[in-house]
């Protein structure tokens, strides 16, 4: 499968000289979904801050074979749609359409393409008909979606998420799981939440002090209690909890293993994986 994103020993510090990258390496290959995990201060957002030059720290970066240059910028930018974790970073204008429509109309479209991408972005995140609404009037979770949708309206190749869940409140929560579950897009999300990524993503890139300790299978990795406590984390409830035992269905006696609530009918033992 093609590498779209392709990161070579970066390193970044910010002007205070506070080193935040440090010769990271990292591959993301199409339609691949990365879950980027690691504490506070572990250098996600400063990674996110990279994928479309918005930082340029010593290294290499290439997007879908296009190195991470000024020149380039325009098109990488078309190719990566950044949703960032605070929506008014990100909300400027005084309409959600004219906030939607801001990168299509910069790509150079047509008024009824503008319209058209405008309308079909705010339909998927469930905002249809919000394009005369105020963004600074609008809820938390609604100014993420709309975020969501000024992103997808410029159709990105890639969809890089800062901390989409946060704030949000259950139902957002699992409309947000349900909206990226949906979209066949790469997409590399930067989260707290373990649960939502052990549900949206196969692969896992823990990341601590700049630089990627860990990477490969999310259940694997994020069942590893001593990684997991040595870069500020815990092994996610759903994961500890999953354990093998039998369920008796009508005549057939079976064994499963998943997570589950109690009390439960059927006694059996709980061990912590491990
Ligand atoms: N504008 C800035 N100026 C100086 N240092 C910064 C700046 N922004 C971030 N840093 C520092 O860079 C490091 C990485 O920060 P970053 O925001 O990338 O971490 P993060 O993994 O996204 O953390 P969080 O989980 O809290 O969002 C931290 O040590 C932070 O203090
Ligand atoms: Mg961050």
């Amino acid at each position: 499968m093609e590498t779209v994103v392709e990161i070579t020993d970066l390193t970044y510090l910010y002007p205070t000289g506070n080193k935040a990258l440090d010769n990271l390496n990292l591959s993301v290959l199409q339609g691949e979904r990365v879950a980027v995990v690691g504490p506070n201060g572990a250098g996600k957002s400063t990674l996110i801050l990279h994928l479309n030059g918005i930082l340029n720290g010593a290294g290499q970066i290439k997007v879908m074979g296009i190195g991470m240059e000024k020149g380039n910028l325009p098109k990488i930018r078309q190719k990566v749609g950044i949703v960032f974790q605070d929506p008014d970073h990100q909300l400027f204008s005084p309409t959600v359409f004219d906030d939607v429509a801001f990168g299509p109309i910069n790509m150079g479209l047509s008024e009824e393409d503008v319209n058209k991408r405008v309308s079909e972005a705010l339909e998927k995140v469930g905002l249809a008909g919000f394009e005369e609404r105020l963004p600074h009037r609008m809820s938390f979770g609604e100014k993420r979606r709309v975020c969501i949708a000024s992103v997808l309206s410029m159709s990105p190749e890639i969809l890089v998420l800062d901390e989409p869940s946060s704030s949000l409140d259950p139902r957002s929560r699992r409309e947000l799981i349900n909206l990226l579950n949906s979209f066949k897009i790469t997409q590399i999300i930067a989260t707290h939440d373990l649960e939502m990524a052990l549900e949206l993503c196969k692969r896992v890139v823990v990341m601590d002090k700049g630089t990627v300790v860990a990477d490969g299978d999310i259940k694997v990795i994020l069942g590893k209690e001593d990684l997991m406590l040595r870069h500020g984390l815990e092994v996610p409830h759903s994961i500890r909890f999953t354990h093998f035992h039998t369920h008796d269905h009508d005549e057939k006696r079976e064994e499963h293993c998943h997570a589950h609530c109690h009390p439960h009918p059927e006694m059996h033992e709980h061990k912590e994986r491990i």
